[in-house]
């Protein structure tokens, strides 16, 4: 689907984040911490449909996906045994001259700061953990020293029997979690693209080693893209990189990334991979448990192969935010001056509110009163909201959030029972019999 847009910079997005309350700096009022980002009501349920539309699709419409929550903290062998205490690394390189830090694989030269310009001021790489480090109990040795969790599939290998038995799966079959992750990032940056705290969604499908592995692998990416295309996302905005085998880990047989392209250039929203068994053996290996899964229909114990999905949650709720922004000049009907009208124009899924309830004017009780009723009736049905004030005002400010429809009660309405519906989208109004706008709506949300 091509999707024409008006392009919206990231000053853009971040100021209508900061003024519509989707999204603010962590600690703002003591100067805001590198990296971290607090969702505001609009925001915090923006995000929260993006991860019940992945929920829903990934576990609740399906019979061979399960749900889990593991725990953040982790015992610390898990991270040996992942390999993350001794792979998951960064080189860093300071500035002496103007201490700007880089990351050594985002630098072409180690001759000149691109920042201040001054050559030789640039130090070694020093090699750094991404892995944020915490201590259990009173002491911090390092008999108390463990992580917070930079991804969240460990905890669903390390508990792959306990599911497998208690859910009663046989592979093919996935357990999937959304929860928090964290990373010590050397440059955070792009808005809420690179931070230190984040939510992951990931799915961890296991499979049988029965030749179909590179099938499921194909179908996961099938399933993936078109979950991006239902919930509107620009088809032209979206590519899925395979990546090459020298791209890849050795043991991974294959490997996607699902990018979108931010005002600033394609960035990466999703891993899908075939990682083999090399995770269930890690574990196996360390703990001296056996991970494996024994099928008794054919008597044979295996390790399942796994396939992995793995997508940032806020992300994909930049996606959506930036994905959504279009802004257009349009005739005001009154004036017939020309104004610009910011629309967000998100999937009624995704949209934080999805309809708008006003009374034409604020000082007859009627009109009120009967805008109140509409709107407290639909609730239990759509996200609504109530408001008043001036129309056009009204109207620039649901458009401005995304709302899909707005619902005006008039005059008319306390004579015949019918209201205006205005869609978001082509800012047509018809009318609708009150009674029956819960049908309306459901139908179209
Ligand atoms: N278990 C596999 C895994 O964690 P990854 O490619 O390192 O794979 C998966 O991370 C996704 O998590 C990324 O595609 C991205 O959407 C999100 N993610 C990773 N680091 C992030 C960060 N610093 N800030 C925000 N999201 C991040």
């Amino acid at each position: 689907m091509m999707t024409e847009r008006a392009r919206v910079t990231m000053e853009e997005i971040t100021a209508l984040a900061k003024r519509r309350g989707f999204i603010f700096q962590s600690s703002e009022i003591y100067g805001g911490i590198g990296g971290f980002f607090d969702y505001g009501p609009l925001g915090a349920i923006l995000k929260r449909n993006v991860k019940n539309a992945w929920w829903r699709e990934m576990v609740e419409l399906r019979d061979d996906v399960v749900g889990f929550d593991s725990s953040i903290i982790m015992h610390p062998s898990t991270w040996i045994a992942s390999g993350h205490v001794a792979n998951f690394h960064d080189k860093m390189i300071d500035c002496k001259n103007c201490k700007h830090r880089f990351r050594a694989d985002h630098l072409a030269t180690l001759e000149k700061c691109p920042d201040c310009g001054m050559s030789g001021t640039l130090t070694e790489p020093r090699v750094f953990n991404l892995m944020m480090q915490t201590a259990i109990g009173p002491l911090e040795d390092s008999a108390s020293r463990t992580y917070l969790r930079p991804e969240t599939a460990q905890g669903i290998f390390v508990n792959f029997k306990n599911v497998y038995q208690t859910a009663r799966k046989k592979p093919p079959f996935g357990i999937a979690q959304i929860g928090k992750s964290f990373r010590n990032e050397i440059t955070p940056g792009n808005f809420t693209f690179r931070t230190r705290e984040f939510e992951q969604a990931e799915l961890e499908y296991f499979v049988p080693d029965d030749g179909k592995d590179l099938a499921w692998y194909d179908e996961w990416v099938t399933a993936r893209k078109k979950w991006y295309s239902d919930y509107g996302v620009a088809e032209e905005r979206l590519r899925f990189y395979e990546l090459t085998a020298q791209e890849r880990p050795h043991y991974a047989k294959a490997g996607t990334d699902v990018e979108y392209l931010f005002p600033w250039g394609w960035g990466e929203l999703e891993s899908i991979a075939h990682r083999g068994t090399y995770d269930l053996d890690a574990h196996m290996r360390l703990s001296g448990k056996d991970l494996s899964y024994f099928d008794e229909a054919t008597k044979a114990r295996y390790t399942p192969i796994l396939i992995e999905s793995s997508a940032g949650m806020d992300r994909t709720t930049l996606t959506m935010l930036v994905d959504a922004y279009d802004s257009e000049t349009i005739g005001d009907p009154e004036s017939g001056k020309e104004t610009k009208r910011t629309v967000l124009r998100f999937h009624p899924q995704i949209a934080p509110v999805q309809v708008g309830v006003f009374p034409l004017a604020r000082n007859k009780p009627e009109l009120v009163e009967r805008a109140r009723n509409i709107e407290r009736g639909l609730r239990p049905f759509a996200r609504t909201t109530y408001d008043e004030g001036n129309v056009g005002q009204l109207y620039r400010r649901q458009d401005e959030i995304g709302t899909p429809f707005c619902i005006m009660v008039d005059y008319q309405s306390l004579e015949d029972g019918t209201v205006t519906v205005r869609s978001r989208d082509s800012m047509q109004q018809e009318r609708v019999a009150a009674e029956t706008l819960r049908l309306y709506l459901t139908e179209r949300l």
